[in-house]
């Protein structure tokens, strides 16, 4: 029989081919299809068996053949199997690595005394041991110079580092994933470039009926605080892209506008709060205040809830001094 080369060369070299064949003509997106389909993992599982019994078959017929062979020829087929060229080399290597005397060769090595019965071997240390060893005292010495001498870099920079190259990514992803904003994840957009495409949206297609300031006329004044639908970014997107109410005449933007362009549009349309439109019309709905921005633009901070947590402590104050509730 042809050589081809030991079973586990063989055995995983043709997994590989097909388990790469399998990433190559699947089509899984990012990840790699034997998890993104249970099936192909199945499949390469009953590949594995299949490749096993294969040589498992072979190994038995080899050896059926092999039986039937005359002794001269058994001896002749053995050395041809010895003669492969990868096998010498990495008999050679092998042995020369472990460094141990072959069996016959250990009168040579063996000590004196005899504990029992049991006797000693001078074995000298195994070569690949101290090759390993001289290779750690090579480490030590060039991570002593470059980080205690030199001080090349410590934990925290290596930590900062690799902090800033994690958030350029994602800043890098979110630049991508902007289309994959919904009314859950949406929020309120400051980039310039971000207002100024919204405003572009809006004047396209919004303002035959919220007029180019926001000031209103068949739809509402969006420059007030008033908001028939809400006025936070979620409601504002919800409005634009779902529609407002029944026969008012506000449509759903949803089928003409990517997710991202409402995003932005929404956003712009926030920026008219607290503005002064030409011919603002009069408000409807109720007032909301925008809780991303008080009237004058600033962040929106929560006063009425740090008034309560301040009576609250003064309150656990008191009973704690007296003992008593006074109050
Ligand atoms: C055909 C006229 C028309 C167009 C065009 C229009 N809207 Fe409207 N819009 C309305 C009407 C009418 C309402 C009130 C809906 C209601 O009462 O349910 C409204 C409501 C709104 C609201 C909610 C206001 C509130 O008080 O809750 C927002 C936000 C809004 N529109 C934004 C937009 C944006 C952004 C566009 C452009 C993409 C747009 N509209 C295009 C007529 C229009």
């Amino acid at each position: 029989m042809k050589n081809l080369g030991p079973w586990w060369i063989r055995l995983p070299l043709l997994f590989f081919i097909i388990f790469g064949l399998t990433e190559f003509f699947i089509d899984s997106g990012d990840k790699p299809a034997f998890l993104d389909q249970p099936i192909v993992a199945l499949f390469l599982g009953f590949i594995i068996l299949l490749l096993v019994g294969i040589e498992l078959i072979l190994a038995s017929i080899e050896n059926v053949m092999f039986q039937t062979l005359s002794e001269e020829a058994k001896e002749r087929y053995l050395a041809s199997k010895e003669q492969g060229f990868e096998w010498a080399w990495g008999k050679r290597m092998y042995k020369k690595l472990l460094g141990s005397k072959p069996i016959e060769a250990e009168g040579e090595i063996i000590l004196d005394h005899n504990y029992d019965g049991i006797r000693e071997l001078d074995n000298k240390l195994p070569p690949w041991w101290v090759y390993m060893f001289y290779a750690t005292i090579i480490f030590g010495v060039v991570y002593l110079v470059r980080f205690h001498i030199f001080n090349d870099y410590d934990q925290d920079t290596e930590y900062l580092t690799e902090m800033t190259l994690a958030e350029a990514e994602i800043e890098e992803y979110k630049k991508n994933a902007k289309d994959l904003v919904d009314v859950n994840t949406v929020e309120l957009l400051t980039d310039a470039s971000d207002i100024a495409a919204g405003k572009a949206v809006f004047e396209t297609n919004c303002v035959a009926c919220h007029m180019a300031d926001g000031g209103g006329g068949i739809g509402p004044n969006l420059t007030d605080q008033n908001w028939i639908l809400g006025g936070d970014i979620k409601s504002v997107f919800n409005t634009i892209s779902e529609g407002g109410r029944d026969g008012k005449g506000m449509i759903a933007w949803k089928q003409s506008l990517k997710p991202v362009e409402m995003a932005q549009v929404a956003s712009y349309v926030l920026n008219f709060q607290g503005t002064t439109p030409a011919n603002p019309k009069a408000p409807e709905g109720d007032i909301i205040v925008n809780p991303h921005m008080d009237v004058e633009g600033a962040p929106a901070v929560d006063s009425a809830m740090i008034e309560v947590e301040v009576d609250t402590l003064e309150f656990i104050k008191t009973i704690d001094e007296e003992g008593t509730v006074i109050e």
